[in-house]
């Protein structure tokens, strides 16, 4: 496999390849022993063309500690502004001959077209409303170290599902790995045909989050909203935010998630996000750097065999 592109294309067992690897560079931070030499050599470029705090920090942080040259290209400041287009912005980056491309894009499908004109590896960083892979596989990671297993459990995801390339992404990786996935949303942000996923649909919060192990809650993607419709953000609270009435009808001990960034009292209560009890939170954002440090390992690793894109990344 060449790239990480989304979720869609990989295989149970190279997603639990995928966990095992980050869950030993999460063990290895923890003790300040992260390997240095895995990417020592290689030239990592991270384009964000759209904001991000989380995952473009960790994915520098995931480089750096593994020895890769990192260097963020600032967009804002670049000829983009000019004119130039996404493709010969990838190509001129790619005449630098960088090992990873790190790439997040507002436009869903840009960053497939973009691995398709460079020569080597790109991991999707968040395209538009389609993948975000690394999310999801930290979120998988969060789950399977909190509950010590990812199979076979109860897991609400709730929100905005319609905007959500968390969701999506989450909603492939909890499903190939076997648990029951239920979808809480109002009719105006349950995206149409994502029952074909197998996933049981709900527009009531109660109802859904009945007996979960994992309340995963999503963020109101404005941005993405099109000048549609847009709830009020108080009766979005009142009907979908979780607060301690709600999540009381989950089991006792379902942790609580979300991919950040988050808005206090419009999703979410801000005391349950705070609840060191509940909430893995600031478990899922350190989960992150070991995700992003596997994630590129095991690509660097590839391109090192000389293996081609076939299976896991391609
Ligand atoms: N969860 C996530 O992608 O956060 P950022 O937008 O801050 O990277």
């Amino acid at each position: 496999a060449r790239h990480l592109l989304g979720i869609e294309p990989l295989h149970p067992t190279e997603i639990t390849e995928l966990l095992d690897t980050a869950d030993r560079y999460a063990e290895l931070n923890r003790q300040g022993r992260a390997p240095r030499d895995v990417l020592a050599g290689l030239t990592q470029i991270n384009m964000f063309f759209e904001n991000s705090t989380r995952t473009q920090a960790s994915f520098e942080i995931a480089g750096k500690r593994l020895g890769a040259d990192v260097m963020n290209m600032a967009m804002q400041a670049s000829s983009v502004k000019k004119g130039e287009t996404l493709i010969d912005t990838a190509l001129t980056l790619n005449a630098m001959r960088p090992d990873l491309l790190v790439v997040r894009h507002p436009n869903s499908g840009a960053v497939d077209l973009l691995a398709q004109k460079v020569n080597c590896a790109v991991l999707n960083a968040g395209d538009g409303r389609h993948e975000h892979p690394t999310q999801a596989l930290l979120d998988g990671l969060t789950i399977r170290r909190a509950k010590g297993r990812l199979h076979r459990l109860s897991i609400a995801i709730c929100g905005d599902i319609a905007h959500s390339r968390v969701a999506r992404s989450n909603i492939m990786l909890l499903g190939k790995m076997e648990n029951r996935i239920r979808l809480i949303a109002p009719p105006t942000l349950m995206p149409s045909g994502v029952a074909e996923f197998g996933v049981e649909l709900f527009d009531d919060m109660e109802e859904g989050l009945r007996d979960v192990d994992v309340v995963m809650m999503l963020r109101l993607q404005k941005e993405r909203m099109d000048g549609g419709f847009i709830p009020s953000e108080r009766e979005y609270f009142h009907r979908y935010g979780l607060d301690a009435a709600k999540l009381s009808h989950a089991r006792p001990a379902a942790i609580v998630m979300h991919p950040g960034p988050m808005n206090r009292g419009v999703e979410i209560d801000g005391t349950i996000a705070d609840d060191i009890n509940r909430s893995v939170i600031q478990e899922q954002v350190e989960m992150g750097v070991a995700v992003r440090m596997a994630a590129m390992d095991l690509l660097a690793r590839n391109a090192r065999m000389g293996r081609d894109e076939t299976g896991v990344m391609a």
